[in-house]
């Protein structure tokens, strides 16, 4: 009787251990084959997926850098692709002001710091496009090469400078004389453009279109000889800096300049723009273009972009900043 008892509760300590062992064994096991095939740094479930080059490495590398995984899921859900590549590069940088910016530049970190510092009030999206502007800097301090001159939407400011031997392919006379030129489709708007404006009882002519390299050279410098150049930079451009050496800006009059500015600036300004025309330099603007008001000076950039221009009522400068270039 003893022994078959000795014998139940010999078998059952064995049952119990061998039960014990096993559950013991599976959970080692397990632990042991998930960290030998988990790196360190593979993307968890909380960091979301983006479709972009090198993916597992620019997220073991911002896990590296002590990014946060909120910082890391806003660098991949908002930042440009050339953006990230740029930010990887660098040493820990704190983005989080930037990254609903989409003209965010992040060449440009640095100088958005030191223009919010000088500029307490300014709101950071105006930062980032008035640094993007070059509006940190003096005028004419640097210049980059324009590579894109043929382009109608081409931005031609104290800060993108046209090759001295820059020519338009397409120069048409305009109807009003043949003294007068502008790329094919800019002439070909200004024409419509002066035919509708006379349907309305406004009347206007152009008193310069077209001017290449060589003329603005003589205009811009018979200005520094009048006013000398801090004055004449505020009216004229230096050569390879005007619009006009683009073909697609023309300047207007009436019978005078005060007649065109008091009796048409407002229709121009109402209507110009359903035909490609913007008023380039306005009087709200100056910081930005760096030029006095001219309500001459009409830039063709086509309809679409002249209509938002229009309705956002905002320098091309900054429409090309915001809308026309991928960062
Ligand atoms: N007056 C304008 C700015 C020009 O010279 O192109
Ligand atoms: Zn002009």
């Amino acid at each position: 009787m003893c022994d078959v008892m000795n014998k139940k509760l010999f078998f059952g300590l064995v049952g119990i251990f061998v039960i014990v062992y096993t559950l013991l064994y599976t959970t080692y096991y397990y632990k042991n084959n998930k960290q030998d095939t988990s790196p360190v740094n593979e993307p968890t479930e909380d960091i979301i997926y983006r479709e972009i080059d090198d993916y597992e490495d620019i997220v073991s590398t911002l896990q590296y850098k002590n990014y946060s995984t909120t910082e890391i899921n806003n660098i991949l859900g908002k930042l440009s692709d050339t953006n990230i590549k740029k930010l990887i590069e660098l040493p820990y940088q704190d983005i989080k002001d930037y990254v609903d910016i989409t003209n965010f530049n992040i060449d440009n970190i640095k100088r958005y710091e030191s223009y919010k510092t000088l500029n307490p009030d300014l709101e950071i999206k105006n930062v980032v496009t008035k640094v993007n502007l070059n509006l940190d800097k003096e005028f004419y301090s640097n210049h980059e090469d324009i590579t894109n001159p043929e382009e109608i939407t081409v931005l031609v400011n104290k800060f993108h400078k046209l090759s001295s031997d820059y020519e338009p392919s397409d120069l048409t006379s305009l109807s009003y004389s043949s003294a007068y030129k502008m790329r094919k489709p800019a002439a070909e708007s200004f024409d419509k453009l002066q035919a509708y404006a006379i349907t309305q009882g406004v009347s206007f002519y152009p008193y310069s279109a077209y001017r290449s390299y060589k003329t603005q050279d003589i205009i811009y410098n018979r200005y520094v000889k009048i006013d000398g150049v801090n004055k004449a930079d505020t009216y004229s451009a230096r050569p390879g800096y005007s619009e006009h050496q683009t073909g697609l800006a023309v300047d207007i009059r009436s019978t005078g300049y005060n007649e065109l500015i008091s009796k048409h600036y407002s229709w121009l300004k109402d209507n110009s723009y359903k035909y490609g025309f913007i008023i380039r330099y306005t009087k709200d603007n100056e910081n930005i273009t760096g030029y006095q008001e001219e309500p001459w000076h009409l830039r063709y950039i086509g309809i679409d972009h002249a209509t938002k221009v229009h309705d956002l009522n905002i320098t091309y400068d900054e429409y090309y900043d915001l809308y026309l270039t991928e960062y």
